[in-house]
């Protein structure tokens, strides 16, 4: 059985990652979303939260299962019995950061192939830190996540 790891904060999902968890539980026999527990910055939502909209909006994606995880990405892997780490890649930049992190966990473990997609075009613009900051000015992100999100987002907003 081929297992790919998923990993991110997901502070919020977007339809950047639920394009990628399609595409990735495609490709491979299962697919696990790892949550990062130990995420450095105060996240918008706590890892529950997180992990909670991330079952929403992968119900119909058979072949996923949702976990949360600290420390590094390839003991994940090794934990989850995974042979790939599954990455969307949206521009130069991305890759520049995402290379570096492909070549640090193949330094630390040979085993785990770093398998990267490239975003959907449609979604290319879409990202968390996009989203965060067009709540902090009130502006529109139903460009960015489904529905469900964006209304758990207004109910946060509002307390
Ligand atoms: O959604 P993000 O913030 O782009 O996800 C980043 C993530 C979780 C993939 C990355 O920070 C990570 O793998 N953290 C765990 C520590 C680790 O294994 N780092 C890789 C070696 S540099």
């Amino acid at each position: 059985m081929r297992i790919a790891v998923y990993p991110g904060s997901f502070d919020p999902v977007t339809y950047g990652h639920i394009d990628l968890i399609r595409r990735g539980a495609a490709v491979f026999d299962k697919l696990v979303i790892g949550v990062l527990r130990n995420y450095v910055k105060k996240p918008l939502f706590e890892l529950e939260e997180r992990v909670e909209m991330l079952h929403q909006v992968t119900r119909d994606i058979p072949n996923t299962e949702i976990t949360t995880f600290s420390g590094l990405v390839v003991d994940f892997c090794h934990q989850q019995k995974a042979c790939a780490v599954l990455r969307g890649v949206r521009s130069f930049s991305d890759f520049e950061y995402e290379l570096v992190m492909a070549q640090t966990n193949r330094k630390l473990a040979e085993d785990v192939e770093t398998i990267f997609l490239t975003t959907s075009p449609e979604y290319s613009y879409v990202s968390s830190s996009s989203v965060r900051e067009l709540i902090a000015f009130n502006g529109d992100i139903t460009a960015f996540v489904p529905d469900y999100i964006r209304e758990r987002i207004e109910d946060k907003c509002k307390k």
